[in-house]
């Protein structure tokens, strides 16, 4: 094999996607909760997501930032006017480069602060590249790598006492903290209340920038436009990657509150950022989700309350249609088990089983995907 397989691959070869259906070349029909890693916010290929990137691959499909896309502009005006504040929008390729231009922001502003510590969490993703990698939450993904990035403050999750700790500690030469309001790769676990009224009594006081990594959680996922509005903090930057690019690369850095002007001209950049194809594709997207953030959450609710609740499941964790359930023990085979049953489903270190399917989801093809978890945890 030429290629680097550094995932766990499938064993067929997919031949075709629509909706929340994937086609392998033997005809066999899969439901996907995968949805391209929580990218196909609108499902595979969606109709007027494909028609949008069609119709912008004819004009033109790349110009690069040295020239004006009115799409462009017309998506950073939602993804700002949903946070109520005032702001900018740096666009990028991917979650983690969203995360690189927040990272570069935060250091600029650390420069003339003199504040050079940056808190994150434990369990939290940011992303794979050096930068982010360094506010990495997970130890197993940064050791082989080390030194990282310095001056990062490390802090368990969802615990008030450490996180008090760090604050007494640090909070002085702190210059901003990462968080991720509902973690994704982490298991799809909430900040609790607790630790978010710390956030928001504490942060602002200190003149802490706070940066919600929305890249998995954000744009509807959770029922809400950015997840962070569920807990009633408000950030001074976000980094948005997954959905926004209906299904191509795009990522997108928002900066509130003053943070727009940290960066002057020629601070930052990127050749390819924003591809005016998925940029047509996004707006699509953002537009949708804004029209179907109502049925979002009902939808979550019905999924979860159908499942039975077994002793092969410890807990069931849900906001939206970010759903995770833990399972008593490990089940390597679990992944297998579905799959055989005609079901895809990313299984966590065997253990949690993470369901982002797409937010458009009819109630039919929610009963099968039950239907078959159902036998599978019985
Ligand atoms: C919360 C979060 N942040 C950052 C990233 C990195 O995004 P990308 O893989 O597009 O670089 C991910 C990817 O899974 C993510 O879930």
């Amino acid at each position: 094999m030429f290629r680097m397989n550094l995932y766990k691959e499938f064993d067929f070869k997919v031949d075709r996607a629509l909706g929340v259906n994937i086609y392998d070349t033997q005809g066999n029909r899969y439901l996907d909760t995968f949805s391209g890693i929580g990218v196909l916010a609108l499902g595979h290929s969606h109709e007027e997501v494909l028609k949008a990137q069609q119709l912008q691959m004819k004009r033109f499909e790349h110009i690069s930032n040295f020239f004006i896309q009115d799409d462009a502009e017309e998506i950073a005006k939602i993804l700002v006017i949903k946070t109520g504040r005032t702001g900018q929008v740096f666009f990028t390729n991917s979650g983690t480069e969203a995360v690189e231009a927040a990272l570069k922001a935060v250091k600029k502003k650390s420069q003339e602060s003199g504040r050079k510590k940056i808190m994150t969490f434990s369990n939290a993703f940011h992303g794979r590249t050096l930068g982010s990698l360094s506010l990495n939450g997970f130890e197993r993904m940064r050791k082989p790598f080390e030194p990282l990035l310095d001056n990062v403050v490390r802090i368990p999750f969802n615990n008030l006492e450490k996180f008090q700790e760090a604050i007494d500690k640090h909070i002085n030469e702190t210059v901003a903290l990462f968080l991720e309001p509902i973690q994704g790769s982490g298991g799809v676990v909430k900040l609790d209340q607790a630790s978010a009224d710390m956030i928001k009594n504490t942060l602002g006081k200190y003149d802490v920038l706070l940066v919600c990594d929305e890249i998995q959680a954000g744009l509807g996922r959770t029922g809400k436009f950015y997840a962070y509005q569920h807990l009633g903090i408000h950030p001074d930057i976000i980094t948005l990657g997954k959905a926004i690019g209906g299904g191509l690369p795009l990522g997108a850095t928002v900066f509130l509150n003053g943070t727009e002007t940290i960066f002057q001209q020629g601070d930052h950049g990127s050749t390819f950022a924003p591809n005016p194809i998925s940029i047509a594709g996004g707006k699509v997207v953002v537009k949708k989700i804004s029209e179907i953030m109502d049925t979002i959450e009902e939808k979550g609710a019905y999924f979860v309350s159908n499942i039975k609740q077994t002793e092969k499941i410890q807990e069931i964790r849900q906001t939206g249609l970010m759903i995770g359930i833990t399972l008593t023990e490990p089940d390597p085979k679990l992944r297998v088990k579905a799959q055989e049953k005609g079901l895809l489903i990313n299984v966590l270190n065997n253990r949690i089983i993470r369901l982002l399917p797409a937010l458009n989801i009819e109630y039919s093809e929610m009963d099968e995907m039950i239907g078959i978890l159902n036998e599978l945890l019985s």
